[in-house]
């Protein structure tokens, strides 16, 4: 939130530098051109100050009049009283278009008056509503901000912002995000890692990047015309950075020169012991379930999925499809485990067994189909499985030649369940799971 408010504040400053008129004080709302009285309205209020102003029988408090040169000409004339009147009259009744993100003490959103949406940045709850706007007011067919369904709003639209004044006094500053309405998935927020050993951070209207020895830097961004918009502190340049939606967990960066940078998103969450990388539950050889860790069998969707898979196997192309091995304890992985490496030594064992804590059959989300063993190899059923268990949600997870990656020799008969449409994203990526988030799979 710091940063944020800090944003707020070089706005400011920024709209203010241009002129030799001395500064208002920071807020957290950035106050507006034409807002003679500092309420974070521009209305009929402040035309009647500035015409008393100009003709002499007011003053302005010293603290705005810099806001009183509209025009930005570093002088206080008739033209500010004709740019304000147009500014209010351009705005009067008028529905914003694109997407804009709010930012105040309750968190930051994502408005799109035409469309009817507010998007809450943690939670992704979206709230669908109408609007009308008239004069500096707009009404929302129901509670859009706790109680409130009514705002007082001003809008520049040369700055690209709007102020929100609820009935319950909160105070939302908006920035133009995208002049496209945006869905939550579009939402360019969280940590990603990229491709060049980069991590990148965007939050609301603030990013920075990180490379690899710990050097920071900060941008303030804006998505428009499927680039973003990366203003820099240091020289202030602004760089615009082609920006590709890949998949949901992946995006694409074409820099000014050219090059491009792939994203990965990485939200790394241990919830009861169990790692969660953007929300999917992991077990490899780096990331462990507890010993304790049991779902009770196949979970339900990863059960019913399967049976829809095989009736479709059977129906299509008169295959059998059958659970082999689905959930496995941590105890029975044990057993099995230290049979292998009793009988073929530790380090054959580790090519085709995981050790208990690390086998995907513990999570009820694995599957071994008929027969697990290389005789499952180029059957029709291992051919059939391959080409369509990811419309049924699953993967296969250690795919041929990839044994340094998955850190398993390739499993015709091993699927996992994702989920759709993830299972389609990572089945068209041609990536195993671990290239696909990014991360490895080694003990440690
Ligand atoms: N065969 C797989 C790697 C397991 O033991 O879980
Ligand atoms: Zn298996």
């Amino acid at each position: 939130m710091n940063k944020k408010l800090c944003f707020v504040s070089c706005l400011v400053s920024t709209a203010l530098i241009c002129s030799s008129i001395p500064s208002a004080p920071a807020s957290a709302l950035p106050l507006m051109q034409g807002d003679l009285n500092g309420d974070f309205i521009i209305n009929n209020t402040d035309v009647a100050l500035l015409q008393d102003y100009l003709l002499g029988k007011n003053n302005i408090k010293s603290a705005y009049t810099a806001l009183a040169d509209v025009d930005g000409n570093g002088q206080i004339d008739s033209f500010d009283l004709t740019q304000l009147k147009n500014d209010i009259n351009t705005h009067a009744g008028k529905i914003p278009g694109g997407t804009w993100i709010a930012v105040g003490d309750k968190g930051v959103r994502y408005y799109n008056f035409e469309k009817g949406s507010v998007i809450e940045e943690n939670t992704g709850k979206t709230t669908s509503f109408t609007c009308s706007v008239k004069s500096n007011d707009i009404r929302f067919n129901k509670a859009v901000q706790s109680n409130s369904s009514h705002a007082v709003y001003s809008w520049r639209e040369k700055d690209e912002v709007i102020n929100l004044t609820w009935d319950d006094g909160y105070r939302e500053a908006l920035h133009l995000y995208s002049k496209e309405p945006i869905n939550y998935s579009k939402l360019l927020s969280g940590t990603y890692i990229s491709n060049k050993g980069l991590t990148y951070e965007f939050c609301g209207v603030n990013g920075c990047y990180k490379i690899k020895d710990g050097r920071r830097y900060d941008f303030e961004y804006s998505l428009k015309d499927n680039s973003i918009y990366m203003k820099f502190g240091g020289d202030g340049y602004v760089r615009k950075v082609g920006l590709t939606y890949v998949d949901s967990m992946h995006l694409s960066l074409k820099w000014e020169d050219g090059s491009v940078e792939r994203l990965t998103l990485r939200k790394v969450e241990v919830k009861n012991g169990i790692t969660y990388i953007n929300g999917i539950l992991i077990a490899n050889k780096t990331y462990a379930l507890p010993s304790t860790y049991n779902p009770g069998g196949l979970t339900s969707e990863t059960q019913s999925a399967f049976n829809k898979m095989s009736a479709d196997a059977y129906s299509s192309a008169g295959l059998s499809l059958r659970v082999c091995s689905g959930y496995r304890s941590y105890s029975y992985q044990s057993t099995l485990y230290n049979n292998y490496v009793r009988d073929r030594g530790q380090a054959a064992a580790d090519t085709f067994s995981a050790r208990p804590g690390h086998s995907e059959h513990q999570t009820g989300l694995a599957i071994d189909i008929n027969n697990a063993s290389g005789y499952f190899d180029n059957t029709p059923e291992a051919k059939w499985v391959e080409d369509n268990c990811w419309k049924y949600g699953f993967i296969l997870r250690y795919p041929k030649g990839k044994q340094d990656i998955t850190g398993y020799k390739y499993e015709s008969w091993h699927v996992r369940y994702v989920g759709y449409p993830l299972s389609k994203e990572i089945h068209d990526s041609g990536l195993t799971l671990e290239e696909f988030l990014c991360i490895d799979s080694v003990y440690k």
